[in-house]
């Protein structure tokens, strides 16, 4: 059936979204650091069975400036921030090491939370990113050496020979292409906490590291 723009925009009003109730909040019991908030509310997730609650969308800046976006995996959190991996010879991975400006977003729609953390993509230590990568099971090792990520595949047999190529590489040698594997943590200067609600007074609570006085100043905003 062939939608035109009319009833496609009869459609997309049609869609649920917010749909109520979801439990009231209270940010004063908020604790003093995101990372602590975030390690609740993740676990919140977990227990109301979200699916993929480690799953974001990673914001980076490219050489002309403008934004591009993608969805990877969360690897942890810890007093250095936010932590994924990447390629270093993917886009993601060139524009970080161009420009660390990122935004990680997370949405978990059946609690209707949402939260939005900015900051600078720092590169770990070679030696964390190399424990990372001893950690991935060799299918993904695999998938991640043999592919040239993004760039255009002229033809799915280029494909399959790589990855002929790359398994026979990795088995000799378990840590082949480790030198291109970086861990980065996004080192936070704010962390917005959005409880969504049904009559749209959503809650919100931001987190701004003040430089000042080396601590978090937790404020809220209109919805
Ligand atoms: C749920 C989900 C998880 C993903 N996890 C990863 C990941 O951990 N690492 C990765 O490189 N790409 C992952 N991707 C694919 C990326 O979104 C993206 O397509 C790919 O990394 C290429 O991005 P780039 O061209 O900006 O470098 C995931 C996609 C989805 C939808």
């Amino acid at each position: 059936m062939s939608i035109d723009g009319t009833s496609f925009r009869t459609e997309l009003r049609n869609t649920k979204v917010l749909e109520g109730p979801f439990p009231p909040l209270n940010f004063d019991k908020f604790p003093p650091t995101p990372q602590d908030a975030f390690k609740n509310w993740f676990h919140e997730a977990v227990t109301a069975n979200v699916r993929e609650p480690h799953a974001m969308t990673l914001s980076t800046v490219d050489e002309e400036g403008c934004p591009d976006a993608r969805v990877l995996i969360l690897k942890n959190v810890d007093n250095r921030g936010w932590h994924f991996a990447v390629k270093a010879d993917s886009p993601k991975g060139k524009q970080l090491a161009g420009n660390g400006a990122a935004a990680l977003t997370f949405y978990w729609p059946l609690l209707a939370r949402q939260v939005r953390v900015r900051g600078i993509a720092i590169a770990l230590p070679d030696e964390e990113s190399a424990l990372d990568y001893q950690a991935r099971p060799v299918a993904s090792k695999v998938g991640a050496v043999a592919s040239e990520q993004s760039e255009v595949l002229g033809d799915w047999k280029d494909l399959e020979r790589k990855l002929i190529a790359t398994e026979e590489a990795l088995g000799k040698n378990s840590m082949t292409g480790v030198e291109k594997w970086r861990v980065y943590a996004v080192d936070a200067s704010s962390v917005e906490f959005w409880q969504g609600d049904a009559s749209r007074l959503h809650q919100r609570l931001r987190y701004v590291w003040s430089k000042g006085d080396c601590q978090w100043v937790k404020q809220l905003l209109w919805p």
